[in-house]
């Protein structure tokens, strides 16, 4: 089916208190990893492109592997940017088919972050399109943060209302004790910050830097206005650990697509498990739209030809 917003899919899931994964992807397979996992699981997805993911792919390619990948499936997908820390970023995505779009300004300024995230607001509004955004800072495990600068990051339940009314955004990133890029999940949120942050703002949360954090802490966060969680590290590290041992396997092999089937295969049930984990399996019913062009590909090494 075609691409969707993340609009009415966040909202739904805020009602439901579940949460919608939000899975980064960088290559065809992972796309596929994904797309396949919520078909199966009948859940709503949400496959997200880093700036980096665009600079690796290009923009248009990137786009173009969702909505093929979307338009196969009879789940809704969305096509997110994810982390757009500039205004011409957003607009370039905007206008390449992007159904949800984040401003992420949380490296500056409160006043500038407010001002930039308002304009990508409006212009993105104008189209139809849902904004996340970001107050409070996640940061990231490469730059060796302390948990006293974790702490500092994290989000102010008064400044975030008033960023809220004053910018329109439809989603709202929040630092409650995750950071980017952890290999193992050790972090428990700050449930209580949370819920303050819950009882004056309503619109749907976004958890950010997922690969570290408790599963325990995670499902505590959806019932408390999570209702989006970021999935990055954690996909790449299944996907490259397959690979890795699947060339240890058969070393003599030069035929990628029999290496890479294994990573596709390895993304796509973690996506499966935090799926389960989030609420989100089971969501949609009925028999849905199934593209006639759908075509089985090769999940066996057997099935591959030349
Ligand atoms: O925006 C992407 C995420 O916040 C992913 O974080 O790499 O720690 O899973 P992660
Ligand atoms: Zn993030």
């Amino acid at each position: 089916m075609p691409l969707v917003t993340s609009q009415e899919m966040l909202r739904a899931a805020l009602e439901g208190r579940y949460a919608v994964g939000a899975f980064n992807a960088n290559n065809m397979e992972q796309v596929q990893g994904i797309v396949d996992a919520a078909v199966e699981e009948r859940s709503p997805v949400i496959l997200q492109v880093s700036q980096g993911a665009i600079r690796y792919a290009g923009l248009d390619f990137a786009a173009a592997m969702v909505k093929s990948a979307a338009a196969e499936a009879d789940v809704p997908v969305v096509l997110h940017l994810d982390h757009g820390t500039d205004f011409d970023q957003n607009v370039r995505c905007l206008r390449a088919g992007f159904t949800s779009l984040m401003f992420d300004g949380s490296k500056k300024p409160f006043e500038e972050n407010i001002a930039t995230t308002a304009r990508v607001v409006h212009i993105a509004h104008v189209c139809g399109i849902p904004v996340e955004a970001e107050l409070g800072c996640v940061l990231q495990s490469t730059d060796g943060v302390t948990e006293a600068e974790v702490c500092d990051a994290m989000t102010q339940p008064g400044e975030a209302k008033e960023f809220v009314e004053r910018t329109g955004c439809d989603s709202l990133a929040v630092a409650i004790g995750s950071v980017h890029a952890m290999r193992e999940a050790e972090a428990e949120l700050n449930i209580e910050l949370l819920k303050e942050i819950r009882q004056i703002i309503d619109i749907p949360l976004v958890l950010h830097g997922s690969s570290g954090v408790k599963e325990s802490s995670e499902v505590e966060a959806i019932q408390h206005g999570i209702a989006k969680i970021n999935v990055a590290t954690m996909l790449n590290q299944a996907f490259t650990v397959a690979l890795h041992k699947a060339i240890a396997a058969d070393p003599e092999n030069v035929d990628p697509r029999k290496f890479l089937l294994h990573s596709r295969e390895a993304v796509k049930e973690v996506v499966r498990h935090k799926m389960r984990l989030f609420g989100s399996s089971g969501k949609i019913t009925g028999s849905g739209y199934v593209s006639p062009t759908k075509v089985e590909r090769s999940v066996k090494i057997g099935g591959l030809e030349a």
